[in-house]
Formats: C-alpha cells, structure tokens, sequence
C-alpha cells in the first residue's frame, strides 16, 4: 500500500467564538465545557479556537475499573446549553445525558453532577448530547476506557480517538455549522483527521510488542476506513463488548461512534513504523505513526477474548417485530412526513429543518417507537431506504445483529449501507426512556431520531 503524507486543502473563511466565564470550585472531578485552543494542523498553521473539556482535544481521557463508580461535576462554561452523554454505558437512565428526555439542559454558567455505575468493561466515550451537530464539531468529546479486573496480557494500551475536522484556509475552525446542504446529504464532512487531537499522532514500539488499540470514531458524520500496516492484528471487542472469538483485524469500518478494540503484534522492521491509516481510493493516509524499536518479545500465539460483560441472555425465539424504515434527505424522494404531530409536506419540513424521518415522523413523536417490559426482546428489521449510509445508535443498551448465521456481536451503533436492510435484537433491561438515532448527527438533527421506553 502507498501511505502519503496528507495534502492539507482548506477552504472559506471563519467567525470568532465567543470567550468563556469564570470556574466555581467542587468537590467532583469537573469536566469543564469551555472554549479554548488547540494546534490540530500541522505546526506551520495556527492554532484553532474549539469547545473543549478541560482544555484538551480530544477531552481527558476517563479510566476505571469495571463496576466502579464514574462522577463528573459538568461545568458550563459555553456561551449556549449543554450536556453529556456517556455513550455505550448502560446507565441509569437519569444519567444518560439527553435534554428533553433525561435532564434539563444545563445552561451557560451552570453545572450537573453525573455520578453511575460502569457495569461493563471495554472502549466507550462520552460527548455532548445538546445541538451535537455543531458542539461535537466544534470539539465537545472524550474517551471513556472501563478495565477489565483481568485485563489481556498486553506491552502497551493505546486508545486512538479520530476527530474529523472542518477547518478554513487558516486553520480556523468553519463556522458553516447545520447547513442544509450538509444535513441532507452524508453530513459535515471535514477535511482534516486527527487522532488524540494531533494532525500526526506518533507513538514508540517495539518490534514484537502485543499492544491493544482502542480506536473511536469521534467524527461527526465520517465512517473510517482504516488499516494497521505493521501491525499483525485481532478484533477483540466492537462497541466496548468482547467478542466471543477473536477475528483476524483486516479492513476496520467504523460508522461515526463506533468502536474497535483490536490486540496487535508489531511486525514492522526496527527503524520503520507501524501506521494507523485511513483507507482512501489511492491507497490511502497515515493517521498515527508508531517508529519501532529493537527489543520487544514476539509472543507466537493468537489472543485470548476478553472476559465477557454481563449481557442479558436474549431469547430470540419470544421476541416480537417491529420494523424501523429509514427515509429522506437528498435523492430520497420522501414526499411529506409527521413533525411535531402533523403532518407536513417535504417543502414545509425543509423550512422546519427537516429533512429525514424514521417510520414516517421527522423528530421526536409524542410516543415512543415501541415499549418494551422489562426482560422483553424486540426484533427490529432496520430498513435503509435512503441514498446515504446511516449509523444508528440506541441508548442506554446494546443490541446484537440477527445474521443468516445466527446472532452477531453485541453493538451500540449499527452502519447500514444505502438501500440495506439489517435486523437487530433488543432485550430491554434497563428501565427508562431512550434515544434511538441516527450518529451522523447531521442527520439526528434533521429528523433522525425517535424514542423507546422500557418499563
Ligand atoms: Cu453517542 Cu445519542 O449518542
Ligand atoms: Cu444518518
């Protein structure tokens, strides 16, 4: 494969962003959301005003034990309301961070303590739940890792957080947040990629060194085509959850919000690199380097999967159905759906920005999607009828695939291809109100959205 170093094209032009207020002191670790500045294009650019948490791009990363208890004092320090929702964690319902649905946004100047349970090990992350579109793009997001009691036999643990960024010719950020244009097609879309907020992420190994990857996707709308050159790899967990049986790491597709935890040996020559690399029709860009060293020892034998999570035994046989169809957005030829309990033609949603729908209604709907009693599982055909990919994430559970094959790994966040149809299961376990959404939160925005409720 041919790795090149990025052609870095940046175009329009860029506003200010408004400066922060002052900080109250806590007794909880705080999570501060505020605007600050980061160097993520190379060195020979400025810096580029963001929203942050505590100042870093991506924000800092959290790391417990399984079962422990997870408490962060968010502090808005925003010029608008935010909140944060903790993705992948099977929360209390009170915690999972969504406006309107679990909590009352917290507004400019003020604070809400989360304090839950992690009751799964594995790769999560946690990132604003309030006009996400533009808050997540602006830099609003950070990496959750749960450890195992009895973690894998690894030299190094290595979490890989890709931002996609849209920036203008100074590297300034582009202000050109929700566009019509962007919401109706694949999403922002940026044109620049970093990982753990640097443009080139580098990491010493050792030729023969077992590290695991946490790779997350944080781009708001970007699905990663990545590969791992110098790496002999194996997918152990997808979404946080291990994997029954660990598989071979070739190609790694992630829809935005998706995860991969991968174990790899180092194989590249000392003095080379490994590289984590953005697959691309000319074969493709190097995102992080890994120069490696003499001295690590190769151990010949294939990974151990991870100690499973406590997931609920899903009874397939039981499950009722319930179809999900996905509609809208550009070359999708939806001609009216319901909003805000009426129902409107495609021309007066656009006016209303919106622009997608799921089961016909754009938005949030007076009643959920379903309800499910505790216990109970749901088969849901997920119908793309769409031109675009869609990544669609359920909260405050995982599901799994229903494949030909019989039941897939468990997820949080599905990708379907355009005019694909895939099936998940649900068992409803954890009692609440939940989202159901589409991750390219272009498309959460305008329309792709809608709720369950588990008794
Ligand atoms: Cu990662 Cu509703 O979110
Ligand atoms: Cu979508």
């Amino acid at each position: 494969m041919r790795i090149n170093r990025r052609g870095f094209i940046l175009s329009a032009s860029a506003l200010a962003v408004t400066a922060g207020r002052g900080i109250a002191a806590s007794p909880m670790p705080e999570l501060v959301a505020a605007p600050s500045r980061a160097q993520l294009a190379p060195d020979t650019y400025p810096d580029t005003a963001v929203w942050s948490y505590n100042g870093g791009i991506p924000g800092p990363e959290i790391r417990l034990p399984q079962g422990a208890e997870l408490t962060r004092r968010l502090v808005n320090n925003l010029p608008e309301e935010t909140s944060i929702h903790w993705h992948g964690i099977r929360i209390d319902n009170a915690m999972d961070g969504v406006p309107g649905l679990t909590q009352d946004a917290v507004a400019p100047g003020g604070s809400f303590d989360y304090a839950f349970r992690l009751p799964d090990a594995g790769t999560y992350w946690y990132h604003t739940h309030n006009r996400s579109w533009e808050q997540m793009a602006r830099g609003l997001a950070g990496p959750l890792i749960v450890e195992e009691a009895d973690g894998p036999d690894v030299d190094a643990d290595i979490t890989l957080a890709v931002s996609d960024w849209r920036l203008t010719r100074e590297a300034a950020m582009s202000e050109d947040f929700g566009m019509m244009h962007d919401l109706s097609h694949a999403g922002r879309i940026g044109n620049l990629l970093t990982v753990n907020g640097a443009f080139e992420f580098r990491q010493g190994v050792k030729r023969g060194d077992r590290v695991r990857l946490r790779l997350i996707n944080m781009a708001t709308a970007r699905i990663l085509s990545l590969e791992l050159p110098g790496f002999d790899g194996w997918i152990v967990a997808l979404d946080g959850m291990p994997l029954e049986t660990p598989q071979r790491a070739e190609r790694l597709t992630l829809a935005p919000a998706q995860r991969v935890d991968v174990i790899a040996d180092v194989t590249a020559d000392e003095g080379s690199e490994a590289n984590l690399v953005q697959f691309a029709r000319d074969g493709g860009f190097a995102l992080a380097a890994f120069p490696v060293a003499a001295g690590g020892a190769a151990r010949g034998t294939a990974p151990k999967p991870l100690p499973p999570n406590p997931v609920p035994q899903i009874t397939l046989a039981e499950a009722r159905n319930t179809r999900l169809t996905m509609e809208g957005g550009a070359m999708g030829g939806m001609s009216a759906a319901r909003y805000k309990g009426e129902r409107l033609s495609t021309r007066d949603l656009v006016q209303q920005g919106q622009v997608w729908a799921l089961n016909g209604t754009a938005g949030l709907d007076e009643e959920p999607f379903f309800t499910l009693d505790r216990g109970e599982a749901i088969r849901i055909p997920m119908v793309n009828d769409t031109a675009f990919p869609h990544g669609i994430h359920l909260h405050g559970h995982h599901f799994r695939e229903v494949t030909a094959e019989g039941l897939g790994p468990w997820r949080d966040t599905i990708l379907l291809d355009r005019g694909e149809t895939r099936e998940i299961v649900l068992q409803g376990d954890n009692p609440g109100d939940w989202l159901l959404h589409c991750h390219m939160l272009g498309h959460q925005a305008a329309g792709m959205k809608t709720w369950f409720r588990v008794l």
